[in-house]
């Protein structure tokens, strides 16, 4: 079976992760700072904080933007259903802004709409959908207008550069970018996630709430005659100082990360060259085209998604899923559009209100991406489903 996605490991990896089972340390250690200063290098970034998911990055980053009843956060509709839930949790409301049809990303009209019509809006959390970096230079204007802090979802793009060159992850145009570490993502540490950002109080905050809201780093002590005997600090002493959470990720997950991470650059140019075979098999069909053609040397390529006229064509989608299936090719919908799903629908959303989403939704495909895909399987992908379509 060729599955819609997968991860590499290899002996490296292997290796790697057996070196931390020897070295003593399980949890937080040296792995999980170099980890983290790995990525704040390569995204161009000063602070970088690893966790043990990239939806509890999300939850972190939007409690450290100030996210909390009465407030809203305005999200995608098209996405995984973490980057609303993170608004959730923190008791805000959701507003979603629909798509660009052509980007598959957040639309910065729909966004100035909502913005228009919506006061309160503590963050918006745009998604760089399949690894396609949003328009960030519109997205923060019109947040800085509305006062506004931005969360760049990045699940899908880690190593995808804005159109000046520099890397998502650098937060030059938001107050904070997560990623995730999910083994289909770019790079796999079983689970995993990261907050990146520039400014230090943040960086604070989040390393503190990663760690059930106890001091960490030189943060200041707020109870000193319990803090200090003898003029020095109890050696036993510690203080939750904001209600955190157990959100850390262990040494063994980044040892794995940091042995994939070295071998991103390589993923990802493996990942544009088959996205490259995909584009041109496509191209000239009837019905059928790549959801996303722009900004191709950008992209992370995490997914590849083709948008099929099921109208105009002889299978519906679900027959074309178990027919690709019964050929061992794996496929799936990302995503379906996060307002239609039942919890929030029961909170009063529709999705006729996002027509862009909706539209997609009908149509998307997403096939086979990831490194270890040969060009043969590749080639049986693309036949069959030119077959099946025909
Ligand atoms: C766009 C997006 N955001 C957030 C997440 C959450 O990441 P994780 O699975 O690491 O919690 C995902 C995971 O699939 C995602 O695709």
């Amino acid at each position: 079976m060729i599955p819609y996605g997968k991860h590499h490991i290899d002996k490296d990896d292997i290796q790697a992760v057996i070196d931390i089972l020897r070295g003593g340390v399980l949890t937080q250690g040296p792995a999980v700072e170099a980890f983290e200063k790995a990525v704040a290098e390569y995204v161009g970034v000063k602070y970088a904080v690893a966790v043990s998911s990239g939806t509890a990055a999300l939850h972190l980053a939007a409690l450290a933007a100030g996210v909390s009843p009465r407030t809203s956060v305005v999200t995608s509709p098209i996405t995984f259903v973490a980057s609303a839930n993170a608004a959730r949790y923190c008791g805000a409301d959701v507003l979603f802004a629909d798509i660009d049809p052509e980007t598959i990303n957040m639309s910065p009209d729909a966004l100035r709409e909502l913005l228009l019509r919506n006061s309160n809006i503590k963050a918006i959390i745009p998604v760089h959908f399949a690894g396609l970096p949003c328009d960030m230079s519109a997205i923060k204007k019109l947040a800085d207008d509305a006062r506004a802090l931005v969360i760049e979802d990045a699940a899908h793009a880690l190593g995808a550069t804005y159109p000046n060159g520099r890397r998502v992850g650098c937060c030059e145009n938001s107050s904070m970018t997560i990623f995730s570490f999910h083994p289909v993502k770019a790079i796999a540490a079983g689970e995993g996630g990261m907050i990146t950002t520039n400014d230090e109080v943040t960086y604070r905050k989040l390393i503190r709430s990663r760690s059930h809201g106890i001091n960490k780093l030189d943060d200041a002590l707020q109870f000193e005659t319990e803090a200090f005997s003898d003029g020095e600090q109890n050696p036993w002493y510690y203080e939750m100082q904001d209600l955190g959470f157990h959100y850390r990720i262990t040494d063994i997950q980044c040892g794995l990360a940091l042995s994939q991470f070295s071998k991103l650059d390589s993923f990802i140019s493996r990942r544009r060259d088959l996205v490259k075979n995909y584009d041109l098999a496509f191209a000239e069909m009837k019905n059928c085209c790549p959801a996303q053609i722009t900004m191709r040397d950008q992209s992370g390529h995490h997914l590849y998604v083709l948008r099929i006229n099921f109208k105009q064509v002889a299978l519906t989608r679900g027959q074309l899923m178990r027919r690709l299936k019964e050929s061992g090719i794996g496929s799936q919908v990302h995503y379906i559009p996060v307002p239609s799903h039942p919890y929030y629908r029961q909170l009063g959303f529709k999705s006729e209100n996002y027509p862009n989403a909706q539209k997609y939704y009908q149509e998307a495909l997403t096939i086979p991406l990831f490194y270890d895909l040969t060009e043969e399987q590749q080639r049986r992908v693309i036949s069959t489903i030119k077959d099946l379509l025909d």
